[in-house]
């Protein structure tokens, strides 16, 4: 049965007509290949700690979980294969990195875990989200990541009642596809991870599924047989992930895993006609049964987030910072008093701008009001150029009953899709480049 409250993104009968042309979408990338030359390259800096924070404003604390069992060689995150010790002491070190932002006169009001495989040992999870609802009593919801092998384990149960929203990545039920990126053998099949996730699906307020498309052999039908069964599965909120190609997997994944063509758009069209059904939209690439999911994607609900533990990144006031990739630095940091960061950039506010419409465009909420309240700016007028663009390509139109709100179109979603492809491979060439360096006794 579905929720009362569903008003789903189309109505029954809509489908969703022509997106861009495959032009367009080449253009856009190149477009934002350029963007992310000039912008995401960081500096090395000396800082013991971030900036303190500031009076009124609201912030998210990040925290990363860089272990796996097993090293999927698609996966464009910071991650290493688990070792306990390592994994021990590197828990110990994030308890106390967080004391350190305490000491700042931080409070977060949601606190998001990423990985890697966040719940690898469930119990130091469990002591480590406590000592951060202690800290920091603002924060009213938890979000963790995890794999399909995880939530099998009796310790896993022990997250009920502190975690808010688990995601867990499945990516396709789909045998074949299970088996071409090497997760059969050791995630289970498709029908294997459909039933573990009707047990874990009762343990959360929320779940999220995430899965991947673009894959070489991932047909129309594969798709949609996937899509129909996520329906018929009903998690809370689904993410949809464009399968991302960056320079740490390039060679492992271009033309091996990934598909060749730029079928991008028609697959885009299955998902978004099988999801927008049934469920509302709440970004380009995630689903939710309600408008009001808390948790999506955490860069777009929180202007400023603060991250800790190895590889976090955080976003305070203009400026990007990145702690170390190195285990071993992250430790000698932590045990000197130091938090994890070694690195920074600095925007100007016309970059900001143009990152906030990029996440409005993509989140599918664009508004003037925000804009002129927090940045003080017109947006017609400050990114003159950017919304011309996006109006002329059909990405957005007004709304003739609220002139504070631009309308993005379906095209505009899939434009948002795009660019924000774009920006995380952007990102994750941050990440390689910083990983490059990086020996044995880092890891
Ligand atoms: C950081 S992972 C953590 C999930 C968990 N470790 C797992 O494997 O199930 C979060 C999600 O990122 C997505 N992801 C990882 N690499 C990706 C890539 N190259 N392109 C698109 N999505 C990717 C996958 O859907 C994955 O489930
Ligand atoms: S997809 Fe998940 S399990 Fe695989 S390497 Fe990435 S974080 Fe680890």
């Amino acid at each position: 049965m579905q929720d009362q409250s569903i008003q789903p993104a189309l109505r029954p009968g809509q489908k969703v007509g022509k997106l861009l042309p495959n032009w367009m979408v080449r253009a856009t990338d190149l477009v934002m290949d350029h963007y992310i030359k000039r912008y995401l390259n960081c500096d090395p800096i000396v800082l013991d700690r971030p900036p303190a924070p500031e009076p009124g404003h609201q912030y998210l604390l990040y925290a990363h979980i860089p272990f796996c069992k097993t090293l999927c060689s698609y996966c464009t995150f910071h991650r290493f294969l688990y070792k306990e010790d390592k994994a021990l002491e590197y828990f110990e070190h994030l308890r106390r990195e967080m004391d350190y932002v305490k000491a700042l006169g931080y409070d977060f009001t949601s606190m998001y875990i990423g990985g890697g495989t966040t719940t690898i040992i469930e119990d130091e999870l469990v002591k480590t989200i406590e000592h951060a609802r202690t800290l920091f009593p603002g924060i009213k919801e938890v979000s963790c990541e995890t794999d399909p092998a995880q939530i099998t384990t009796p310790a896993f149960r022990n997250l009920k009642g502190l975690v808010d929203r688990m995601s867990i990545g499945v990516q396709s039920f789909d045998d074949n596809i299970l088996k071409f990126i090497d997760r059969y053998e050791k995630f289970g099949s498709g029908a294997q991870i459909y039933e573990r996730l009707q047990m874990a699906l009762e343990l959360f307020p929320t779940t999220n599924i995430d899965m991947i498309f673009g894959f070489q052999g991932q047909s129309l039908d594969m798709l949609q047989r996937d899509m129909d069964l996520l329906v018929k599965l009903n998690p809370r909120q689904i993410t949809t992930y464009p399968l991302m190609v960056t320079s740490q997997t390039r060679k492992s994944v271009k033309n091996i895993i990934a598909a060749k063509g730029l079928e991008l758009g028609d697959q885009y069209r299955v998902i978004m006609n099988t999801l927008g059904g049934n469920y509302r939209q709440l970004t380009s690439w995630t689903f939710g049964r309600t408008n009001d999911e808390g948790f999506d994607e955490y860069v777009v609900d929180h202007d400023e987030y603060l991250g800790v533990g190895s590889g976090a990144f955080s976003f305070l006031g203009n400026n990007l910072y990145v702690n170390t990739f190195s285990l071993r630095r992250y430790g000698e940091r932590i045990r000197a008093g130091k938090t994890g960061v070694e690195r920074m950039r600095g925007f100007d506010k016309h970059a900001v701008l143009q990152y906030r419409l990029m996440l409005s465009l993509f989140s599918a909420r664009i508004s003037r009001r925000y804009f002129r309240d927090v940045y003080g700016v017109e947006l017609d007028k400050a990114l003159r150029k950017e919304m011309l663009a996006l109006r002329m390509v059909g990405a957005i139109t007004d709304d003739s009953s609220d002139p504070d709100r631009v309308v993005v179109t379906d095209a505009g979603k899939f434009l948002g899709l795009v660019m924000m492809k774009a920006f995380y491979s952007g990102m994750d060439n941050v990440r390689a480049e910083l990983r490059k360096p990086l020996k044995a006794a880092d890891m």
